[in-house]
């Protein structure tokens, strides 16, 4: 690996510029004209830039779900030496060493980085279902660096990247242009297309999650109407800025699972001008308008959804990203925390910050569902409040109001049950003691009183 070449470039450098929406046939250009008009692949391009389609869907897609981007570029993403297989990294989608666990898990705050190390080699594969050759499943991964990517790019060409900073804020240069991200907000980026992570700050932790299915798309609102929940125009797609720069870098792939290296001799964010709809883009969470009740019961959790990869099935997500931000709790007469619940599918959840109302024991010590750390009930497993929370909500007064604040919590929902990496099972994060939560709760019944 080439990390000792720093990588000063106009990407690393660069102050980010958006523009809005989802789904939106974007264009830009970096230099005035670069961008053809009236066509895709003109003979001969402006500045003597190369053409280059990217498509992450089927080219006869339907046309709502068809996402593509046409690039103008310095070269064609073609020129680099032959890939290499990378010997043994954490970062992988060896699913199945273990068998799908039934157990209730949960893990404290995942270890800080003891060595330099940058986003790509601090990625630790923790569970998942399906794979990228199937297209179907997701992978879940945790990152935790304190080093920018030099001279070296990455792309996941099994995976759509749903990345999820914790901690620490992120500059990520694509070959479409630079997102900053901070915790709070998320970061979409399409399978395949290169780019270079920077942490922002002496570190950075956060989750990561690789859609093999389709595309992650807003969800339909049905009877909630045209707006509400993510609202496209919040999403921010960069502009196009490229760098112009030869030497030694390396170029890492993700493919069926392998990381591959490869020599490069320029840096592929080289695109001047681009457009269509295969693009990053990041969230801001704090954004998401959250829909609840107004009378008694909380609606099932899927109220809560950001964003979804459908599958072949309808209304049975390959994944779904759930959050559960801050909101007022107003519904009386009932039990306002998540109840307890088995579901046909697997949820994987994470903590960005504060508390979340269905975990409020063991805050203050190691375990409890602390920022940072995750919790993982797979399909049919039964979960829902711990002891603490549950003897809270029955003795709420639930004539007011209640403001939940300060908290970000999310879920990565998904149709498969999840396989959980034998690096995971090993981490002294994992507790041991995690199904105790609910053994505290008592016995109330009693045929007498009703
Ligand atoms: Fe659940």
């Amino acid at each position: 690996m080439m990390n000792a070449q720093p990588n000063p470039n106009a990407q690393h450098g660069a102050t980010p510029r958006y523009q809005e929406g989802f789904g939106n046939e974007f264009a830009s250009e970096a230099l005035p004209g670069a961008l053809p008009v009236g066509q895709n692949s003109p003979q001969r391009v402006s500045y003597g830039l190369y053409a280059e389609q990217l498509s992450v869907t089927a080219f006869t897609a339907p046309r709502h779900a068809n996402r593509r981007t046409w690039m103008y570029r310095i070269r064609p993403s073609a020129m680099h030496a032959p890939f290499a297989l990378l010997p043994e990294h954490r970062f992988h989608n060896r699913f199945r060493e273990q068998p799908a666990t039934p157990n209730q898990l949960r893990w404290d705050p995942f270890p800080w980085p003891e060595k330099p190390v940058d986003f790509l080699d601090g990625m630790m594969a923790l569970a998942g279902s399906g794979d990228a050759a199937s297209q179907v499943g997701v992978g879940i991964h945790v990152y935790a660096c304190n080093q920018p990517m030099r001279g070296r790019y990455f792309y996941d060409a099994d995976a759509e990247l749903l990345v999820v900073p914790q901690q620490g804020r992120l500059h990520i240069a694509t070959e479409l242009g630079v997102l900053h991200l901070e915790p709070q907000e998320i970061a979409l980026i399409p399978r395949g297309l290169r780019f270079a992570v920077r942490p922002l700050d002496a570190v950075a932790r956060g989750y990561v999650a690789e859609n093999f299915g389709a595309p992650l798309r807003l969800p339909d609102l049905g009877p909630l109407g045209a707006n509400g929940l993510a609202n496209a125009r919040d999403f921010l797609a960069p502009q196009a800025c490229f760098e112009d720069l030869e030497g030694e870098f390396e170029l890492v792939a993700k493919f069926q699972g392998h990381l591959w290296r490869a020599s490069i001799d320029h840096s592929p964010l080289d695109v001047v001008a681009w457009h269509g709809n295969a693009v990053p883009m990041k969230y801001d969470l704090r954004r998401f308008n959250t829909i609840g009740s107004i009378s008694y019961d909380h609606p099932d959790p899927s109220i809560f959804t950001v964003l979804t990869s459908p599958s072949d099935t309808p209304g049975t997500a390959n994944m779904d990203f759930v959050i559960f931000p801050p909101r007022w709790l107003v519904a009386e007469h009932t039990f306002r925390p998540p109840w307890f619940h088995r579901n046909v599918a697997s949820e994987f959840m994470g903590l960005v910050t504060g508390e979340y109302d269905a975990k409020t024991a063991g805050r203050d010590d190691k375990g409890g569902f602390a920022p940072g750390g995750a919790s993982l009930h797979n399909c049919m497993s039964g979960h829902g409040p711990d002891a603490a929370s549950y003897d809270k909500a029955i003795a709420l007064d639930t004539s007011k109001p209640q403001h939940v604040t300060g908290t970000m919590a999310f879920m990565f929902e998904t149709r498969s049950p999840l396989h959980v990496t034998e690096q995971a099972l090993d981490l002294p994060e994992l507790q041991a003691d995690y199904w105790r939560c609910w053994q505290g709760l008592g016995k109330h019944f009693n045929p007498a009183v009703r």
